[in-house]
């Protein structure tokens, strides 16, 4: 089998970035290369400040510190990258279709059709072409037909190799994965190009956790493996809205069915929404799919899936508006996260937006507080929505470092982001700031209500009566 000296990554993103910090981490005698046509992105991802990485994960300053300059390399010289690797990666975004066919559904392959017509124009030697990323059903096939269309006499095989990393826990999830896939053709090139993949990866996981099967399965899985975490998440969170109206408690029902090892424990957690760059996406993707082949009650039942979410986030925000006496209008709330889960910066399709969106479309006077997402950020999810005008967002929405100062003369605080910071908070002080009665809607389950209710607060969680 031939040996693997260098790869190329195109897209340094929140997958194609710490997947390639952690391979050059585990594979030193690799040299990776991760390219983008972003300058910023790169030139963020050289930073010395490691602070200033464009992507914040747990752990993942120290490995490409430990690394860069060394085996591991970022740059906006694509094509030299891609002309000197063995192995090209793309790892681009495919963000769903917002114009034309497919719109709000299909997943748009602009970027990824970009790279493969890239590859083909620079391509001097064979390579294998790997799709990674968040990709839709039936890319490596337009891929390929691109790629064998070139004339140019380079051999290229096209693996799929989708990431089931979570944000948050990227790095961890890639050094203990639960599995890798690959899929690939069954021709003797093709299981050979997944031979040389899988040995990437056999240098820290065991061989029987490197799944090969053929492309569409390996497609599949990642739209389906995502479509069944968030069909639990929608599941329990239409018990929440159950348990809300009787005396029953959404994480009692949680915990006595995942202890069903038949069921299992995780993902079961109530909350305000799911959010994130693929449940939804992935769904939208499976649902087209389904479409197209004329499955219609299949595109039905995944559907419901984000049907129940965009209920759940509407839920909460209009339960916060009956609560505060059916008027929010020049009311301060104050939001305590905007990311669209824990320990990350990326707001994709965070809970929070829509949440906000709702409430400013009452008029309630915003403050965000968030660890770890800036100003520009929070600005532009909610200038991208297009419900109000840039400068009607930034009048309702304030964004602060300070949790206390978000708190001041606050009606209402709204849980939206687990931040583990939430639950150390002194929330006596952050009682005495705010506007009495003073309440507190958990979107997260964060909080004690016993204790809440003791300082004083009117406290409210998703799934509690
Ligand atoms: C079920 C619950 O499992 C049990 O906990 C509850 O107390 C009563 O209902 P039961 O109906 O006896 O038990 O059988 P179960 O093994 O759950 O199977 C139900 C149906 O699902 C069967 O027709 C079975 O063939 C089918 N099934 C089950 C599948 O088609 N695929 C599967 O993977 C599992
Ligand atoms: C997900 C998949 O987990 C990962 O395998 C895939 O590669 C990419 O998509 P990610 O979107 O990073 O990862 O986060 P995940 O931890 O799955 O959470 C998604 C959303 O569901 C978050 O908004 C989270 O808060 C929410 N969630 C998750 C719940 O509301 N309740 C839960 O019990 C679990
Ligand atoms: P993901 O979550 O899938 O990693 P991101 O949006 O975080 O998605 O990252 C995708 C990256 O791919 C972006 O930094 C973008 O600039 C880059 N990109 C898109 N198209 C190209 C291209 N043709 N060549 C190089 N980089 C690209």
């Amino acid at each position: 089998m031939k040996k693997v000296s260098k790869i190329c990554c195109i897209g340094a993103g929140y997958v194609g970035g710490p997947t390639m910090s952690v391979i050059a981490n585990q594979c030193p005698e690799i040299q990776v290369t991760v390219v983008d046509i972003n300058q910023e992105r790169i030139d963020d991802w050289n930073d010395e400040d490691l602070d200033k990485l464009p992507i914040y994960e747990p752990g993942l300053k120290e490995i490409v510190g430990a690394n860069r300059g060394k085996n591991l390399f970022f740059s906006t010289e694509v094509d030299k990258a891609i002309d000197e690797a063995e192995i090209v990666f793309i790892s681009v975004n495919t963000p769903t279709k917002t114009y034309g066919k497919g719109k709000g559904q299909a997943a748009d392959l602009k970027f990824v059709e970009l790279c493969a017509r890239n590859i083909a124009k620079v391509a001097k030697t064979d390579k294998i072409v790997v799709e990674k990323s968040t990709l839709p059903v039936r890319t490596a096939s337009a891929i390929k037909s691109i790629l064998e269309n070139t004339g140019n006499g380079v051999n290229f095989e096209i693996l799929s190799n989708p990431e089931f990393l979570a944000e948050g826990t990227a790095v961890d999830d890639l050094l203990n994965a639960d599995r890798v896939l690959i899929g690939g053709d069954d021709t003797p090139s093709g299981q050979e190009a997944k031979n040389i993949l899988s040995s990437i990866y056999e240098h820290w996981l065991p061989k029987e956790r490197i799944l090969q099967t053929n492309v569409w399965s390996s497609e599949l899985s990642k739209l389906v493996a995502n479509a069944f975490l968030a069909q639990r998440v929608s599941s329990i969170n239409a018990i929440s809205a159950l348990c809300e109206r009787t005396d029953a408690n959404v994480a009692e029902v949680s915990r006595a069915i995942g202890t069903d090892s038949r069921i299992g424990p995780k993902f079961l957690n109530a909350s305000v929404g799911f959010g994130g760059s693929c449940f939804q996406k992935d769904i939208l993707n499976l649902v087209y799919i389904a479409r197209s082949f004329g499955l219609q009650e299949v595109a039905d039942y995944w559907e419901q899936v984000i049907i129940m979410n965009d209920y759940q986030k509407k839920r909460f925000a209009d339960h916060i508006i009956s609560t505060l006496y059916n008027t929010v209008s020049g009311k301060k709330i104050a939001f305590f996260g905007w990311a669209f889960k824990k320990d990350t910066n990326d707001t994709r399709e965070s809970a929070a937006i829509y949440v906000a969106d709702a409430l400013l479309e009452e008029r309630a006077e915003i403050t965000v507080y968030d660890p770890k997402v800036s100003e520009d950020r929070i600005y532009a999810d909610l200038d991208e929505l297009g419900t109000r005008s840039p400068e009607e967002n930034r009048r309702l929405l304030k964004v602060v470092k300070d949790p206390m100062e978000a708190a001041e003369e606050a009606h209402a605080i709204a849980l939206l982001t687990e931040w583990d910071e939430f639950k150390e908070y002194d929330w006596n002080t952050i009682y005495e700031k705010m506007l009495k009665p003073a309440f507190v809607f958990d979107g997260r389950r964060m909080l004690s209500k016993a204790e809440m209710e003791e300082k004083g607060f009117q406290y409210y969680k998703i799934g509690q009566s």
